[in-house]
């Protein structure tokens, strides 16, 4: 098979849509509290921006999480009751954590593979993809550049054979509980009985790490935070100055989030053009951009047995900050 005809990327019209974007914008920035969805802080730079925050030496859960799949891959894949076919990746991004897994497989008798990735970035795919081939002669790719709902929909009457699903990077802790409920039932449609999910989640542990991993002292959570405010001048023609504006992470304990925020240093108004929208800031006002959840292992069980999953292991980071979980399906 040549490179070409081992990979191919299904593009959805959901993928980039400026609309999209303009709807949330005047949402939630005339919603009281104002709020911005975390989804929009990837764009080119935001994106680049979040693979320095995974450099970090406060941010521990990529390092943790891989800590965790180079120690513990074969065992994991050992775990399974058969050995899948098909890795169903949502949010694949690089895959750099993804390739432990796949070697395992490799290593424990498969000698094809079917990859799946899905990301909403067509050119991280494209890119992450032909990586991959170029490692991997016998993997054959099939990219969805698309939102994961659109994607599991689109897979589920394309798919065959067995499937582990992963879902790595805490990504689950964007979301608030229900949107993690909506999504894991909707992972469990996509799957059969057999198939199982490897999901990465960050756990509860002391404010001071917690904050510190969300505020940076090299201030590239800042940045990243404020990109927002960027790409809303860019793409909407709008007239923040991020100078006016703070980054603020608190962890809420009660909640058990660490929630970042946007904090306007003065009051103030901002112009957004393309919305004809004219918003006022209030000193110390705050734009509500982000929630990261974080579980213990009876939240995690919880989660798995609501959705239609059981949780059968969970491996551990020496530091026991991050957990990778396999969810099997119920
Ligand atoms: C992508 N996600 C799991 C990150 C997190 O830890 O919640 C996003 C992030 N926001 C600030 N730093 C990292």
């Amino acid at each position: 098979m040549t490179p070409t005809t081992q990979l191919r990327i299904h593009r959805s019209a959901t993928s980039e849509s400026t609309q999209a974007f303009a709807d949330d914008v005047r949402r939630g920035l005339s919603a009281h509290p104002k709020n911005l969805p975390p989804k929009y802080f990837y764009d080119p730079l935001g994106s680049q921006l979040f693979e320095a925050i995974c450099l970090l030496p406060e941010y521990y859960l990529t390092r943790a999480e891989d800590e965790i799949l180079a120690v513990h891959s074969e065992e994991i894949i050992g775990s399974l009751d058969i050995l899948p076919e098909t890795l169903l990746e949502l949010g694949s991004g690089s895959a750099a954590k993804t390739r432990r897994l796949i070697d395992a497989l490799f290593r424990q008798g498969r000698s094809t593979l079917r990859y799946v990735p899905v990301d909403i970035s067509a050119t991280a795919l494209e890119r992450s993809a032909r990586e991959l081939l170029g490692k991997y002669p016998t993997l054959r790719i099939e990219a969805y550049a698309s939102d994961y709902d659109t994607a599991l929909v689109r897979w589920r009457t394309e798919r065959d054979g067995s499937t582990l699903a992963l879902f790595l990077g805490s990504n689950i802790g964007n979301f608030d509980r229900d949107e993690a409920d909506r999504f894991l039932r909707s992972v469990r449609h996509a799957l059969r009985r057999g198939d199982a999910l490897l999901i990465g989640i960050d756990l509860k542990k002391s404010r001071t790490l917690l904050e510190a991993a969300y505020d940076d002292a090299l201030g590239v959570t800042a940045a990243f935070n404020l990109n927002l405010l960027v790409r809303i001048n860019r793409e909407l023609n709008a007239d923040f100055d991020p100078r006016a504006f703070r980054h603020v992470a608190i962890y809420n304990q009660d909640r058990g989030r660490v929630e970042l925020y946007l904090e306007s240093a003065r009051a103030q108004r901002v112009r957004i053009a393309a919305l004809g929208l004219e918003v006022a800031f209030a000193c110390g006002e705050r734009i509500h951009t982000e929630n990261s959840y974080k579980y213990d292992l009876d939240e995690i069980s919880e989660l798995a047995r609501r959705n239609g999953f059981e949780r059968r292991a969970t491996w551990f980071d020496r530091q026991r900050f991050f957990s990778s979980n396999l969810l099997l399906v119920t």
